[in-house]
């Protein structure tokens, strides 16, 4: 487990201080940005030094002997040990660089596609997957002859662990740590323990999670772990995909290029150790280094007091939003980060989010790349709010009274 550190007092107001763009107007409105699980907004200290790199040491990574090429390289390695550190991996080399939870999903299902599957294997996803974990697992089983299986959702919006579909040909269980859609934390641990008993690689789909729970791959116990930057107060391009070091060693890689490799001849090339031999070209050096910063940034802010303040949010915004006549809450699970999707009888989310928007309020509408998860609520898409650490009770308020306001309108 990791060490204890004694945190500030949780300020929402200071932390606002930090995010530039709070300040914007839209259509003359303070912007109320409740679009995190899209995107979060980025602290001045990431914006800062993500110029920086720019500005100062502008270079290729481990590449040149110059000086420049040197501070670069030692900059970005610093933002992996501090990535290692605060996942707490193992090991620095465990923690490869992609660009985003999509770039690490696929490297896993390829590379681990190349690895295990055989014809009538199977892959096992859950029904509240985001496209990006169910995609890349389809075409693999394609290309191997294997079959997807999804556990089924229950009402609530949480795994129904009576019908999860393991059986003696499952090779890997692939599965989000919080659903994007639903809000959904899942007992991700259990169900590892039990793979774990069958032999299975377990992969997590972390987007969601990195950002609101305090991740620690070694006591959840998987084998392959994914997230973004940008969703956890990073730059956009950046992201990770952890890997426990005996698997990585036996994985081949996913992308070849310069920089994963050992020695090319025309006949034959040998791959470089890790993590670089999942780190074909030119990465995004800029991004990674505003993600260590990012990383740096929530450590000195605590995540258990950022969830807390979240949760009350949620808590807030759930209790509101049920007054309206005819609103539905998707996704009632009894641990949930701040996410909270809704649909609303007679009114299109559609129409819901664009008047919202000219409130200046953001939220996302449609099926939020989760369309299977759609038809299992008898839905074509919500609307959803999705809370991050430097909101507020009254942006909560303003959301409810715009959409009461839109609701008459469109009803
Ligand atoms: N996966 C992101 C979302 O849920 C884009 O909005």
């Amino acid at each position: 487990m990791k060490p204890e550190v004694l945190k500030p007092v949780f300020d929402v107001q200071e932390i606002r201080a930090q995010f530039p763009i709070l300040k914007e107007l839209v259509h003359g409105k303070p912007l109320v940005y409740f679009d995190n699980a899209a995107t979060s907004q980025k602290p001045r200290r990431v914006i800062k030094a993500e110029s920086a790199y720019y500005a100062t040491i502008n270079s290729n990574v481990h590449r040149g002997v110059h000086t420049l090429s040197t501070k670069a390289t030692e900059a970005q390695e610093a933002a992996r040990e501090t990535i290692r550190r605060h996942i707490n991996a193992r090991h620095a080399h465990e923690v490869i660089f992609t660009s985003g939870t999509t770039g690490s999903l696929n490297l896993a299902a390829f590379s681990l596609g190349q690895l295990l599957l055989k014809q009538g294997d199977e892959v096992l996803i859950s029904g509240m997957e985001h496209h990006a974990n169910i995609v890349p697992w389809q075409m693999v089983c394609e290309r191997h002859g294997a079959q997807l299986k999804v556990i089924p959702i229950t009402d609530s919006g949480e795994w129904d662990l009576a019908q999860v579909p393991f059986s003696d040909k499952t090779r890997v269980l692939a599965v989000s740590h919080v659903s994007n859609t639903l809000g959904t934390i899942n007992p991700v641990k259990e169900l590892i323990a039990e793979a774990k008993k069958r032999g299975i690689i377990t992969v997590l789909d972390g987007a969601q999670a990195i950002a609101h729970l305090d991740v620690d791959v070694q006591d959840l116990g998987c084998d392959l772990y994914a997230f973004s930057g940008h969703k956890a107060y990073g730059p956009t391009g950046t992201g990770v995909l952890y890997g426990r070091e005996e698997l990585l060693e036996r994985m081949p890689p996913w992308q070849g290029g310069g920089e994963m490799i050992d020695t090319v001849t025309f006949e034959k090339t040998t791959y470089a150790k890790l993590p670089f031999k999942f780190e074909a070209g030119t990465p995004h050096i800029a991004g990674i280094i505003g993600l260590g910063e990012a990383i740096r940034w929530m450590e000195d802010y605590d995540k258990p007091a950022m969830a807390k303040h979240e949760h009350e949010l949620l808590e807030h915004a759930s209790n509101q939003l049920l007054d309206i006549d005819g609103l539905r809450i998707i996704g009632s699970a009894k641990e949930k980060v701040g996410v909270i999707s809704f649909v609303i009888e007679g009114v299109h989310h559609y129409d819901l989010g664009t008047l919202l928007d000219q409130q200046g309020i953001a939220v996302r509408t449609g099926h939020h790349c989760t369309q299977p998860l759609m038809e299992r609520f008898g839905v074509t898409g919500t609307t959803r709010a999705s809370f991050a650490c430097f909101n507020t009770m009254e942006e909560v308020d303003a959301m409810v009274a715009a959409t009461k306001k839109a609701v008459k309108m469109l009803r």
